[in-house]
C-alpha cells in the first residue's frame, strides 16, 4: 500500500500530543523520557516530529540542531506498529530536517544491545566512529552507547 493509501502523514509535535506520546515511549523503552523532557525538547525549538497513521501518532522523532550539526535524541515506534517500516520512514524524514536545516551531520547514540536500531541506522547510510561507555542506565548496571554520524551532503 502507498504512503496516501495508509493515510501516512508527518506532523509536528504539540504540547497537546504529549499523553499519548509518552504512552508509546513507555511502551517501546525500558527507560523513557518523562513528559517534562518532552515539554523541553519542544519550547527549546528542536525538531519535533511524529508519524501519523491513519490519524494515529505512530511514532515521534526528536533532532537537536546547533552549530550547523544535528543530534538525533529520540526516535520509537509504537510496538504495535514495529517492524513495518515506520521506523525508517520516521529516520529519513528527520534526517531530511536536517538537510533542510543545513546540517552538515547527523549523530546519535544508541545502545550496544539494540540491534534493531543499529541495523535502521546502518541501512541510512550511519557510521559507527565511537563508544561511550556506561552512557545508558540498565537493569544491571550501565550499558555501552555506540556512537553513530552520518555525513550529510548539501547543494
Ligand atoms: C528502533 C525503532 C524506532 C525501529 O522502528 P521500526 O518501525 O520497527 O523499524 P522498521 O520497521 O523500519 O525496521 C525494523 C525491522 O523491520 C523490518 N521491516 C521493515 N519493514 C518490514 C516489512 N514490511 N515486513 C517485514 N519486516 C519489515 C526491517 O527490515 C527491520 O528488520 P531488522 O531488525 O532485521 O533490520 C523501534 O524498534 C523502536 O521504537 N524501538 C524502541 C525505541 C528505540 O530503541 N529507539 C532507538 C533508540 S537509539
Amino acid at each position: 500500500m502507498s504512503n496516501e493509501e495508509l493515510g501516512l502523514q508527518f506532523l509536528p509535535m504539540q504540547d497537546t500530543d504529549i499523553d499519548v506520546i509518552i504512552k508509546n515511549e513507555r511502551r517501546a523503552y525500558s527507560h523513557p523520557w518523562t513528559e517534562g523532557i518532552f515539554r523541553d525538547c519542544l519550547a527549546s525549538g528542536n525538531e519535533c516530529w511524529m508519524l501519523m497513521v491513519a490519524q494515529r501518532i505512530v511514532g515521534h522523532a526528536i533532532l537537536s540542531m546547533g552549530a550547523g550539526e544535528s543530534h538525533l535524541l529520540n526516535i520509537c515506534v509504537n510496538p504495535e506498529f514495529q517492524g513495518q517500516g515506520f521506523g525508517e520512514q520516521l529516520l529519513v524524514h528527520i534526517v531530511e530536517r536536517a538537510i533542510v536545516n543545513r546540517c552538515s551531520c547527523v549523530f546519535l547514540e544508541v545502545r550496544a544491545s539494540n540491534l534493531t536500531a543499529y541495523k535502521l541506522y546502518e541501512r541510512q547510510g550511519f557510521n559507527e566512529i565511537g563508544i561511550r561507555k556506561n552512557y545508558y542506565p540498565g537493569h544491571m548496571g550501565g550499558e555501552d552507547a555506540l556512537v553513530l554520524v552520518k555525513e550529510l551532503i548539501l547543494e
